[in-house]
């Protein structure tokens, strides 16, 4: 199951990733926006990851403006290691070393083609272990300092 979240700029491609997961039978919560109506990006990014965290979602997918704000919300959520990706080796790379469990997109930065490209990179790779186990550990350890 995967958390989707957004604020309003981030609602249209938020709206084409539910497509795309509706076409590959991918489970998905939708906590909103639904529709573009100006909303607040922490509060979106809170709703999506609290599902992470619960553990009933597996992983969230974030949208804001810029992907950023929305990650910087994310990444204050115990628990959470939200990736803010506009191209596809990051979006790899940040599940194999970095076991990210929230992807954030930058509605106005990246179009929806690459970002669906970015999506199922995300979702499909995993995480690496070994010596990156060690430094997403350490991550937990600072987060609970
Ligand atoms: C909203 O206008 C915009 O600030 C927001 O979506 C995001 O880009 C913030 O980082």
């Amino acid at each position: 199951m995967i958390a989707l979240g957004s604020d309003h700029a981030g609602f249209p491609l938020k709206e084409e990733i539910k497509e795309y997961l509706e076409q590959k039978g991918v489970a998905f919560k939708d906590v909103g926006a639904y529709d573009t109506s100006s909303c607040d990006y922490p509060y979106q990014a809170k709703k999506a990851c609290d599902l992470v965290v619960s553990g009933e979602c597996e992983k969230a997918i974030l949208c804001c403006g810029t992907g950023i704000g929305i990650s910087i919300a994310a990444n204050k959520i115990k628990g959470i290691r939200a990736a803010c990706c506009t191209d596809y080796f990051s979006a790899k790379y940040t599940r194999m070393h970095n076991d990210a469990n929230a992807l954030c997109l930058g509605a106005r930065v990246i179009g929806p083609g690459a970002a669906l490209e970015l999506v199922e990179v995300f979702l499909n790779t995993a995480f690496e272990g070994g010596r990156h186990q060690r430094r997403v550990d350490q991550i937990t350890e600072i987060e609970n300092l």
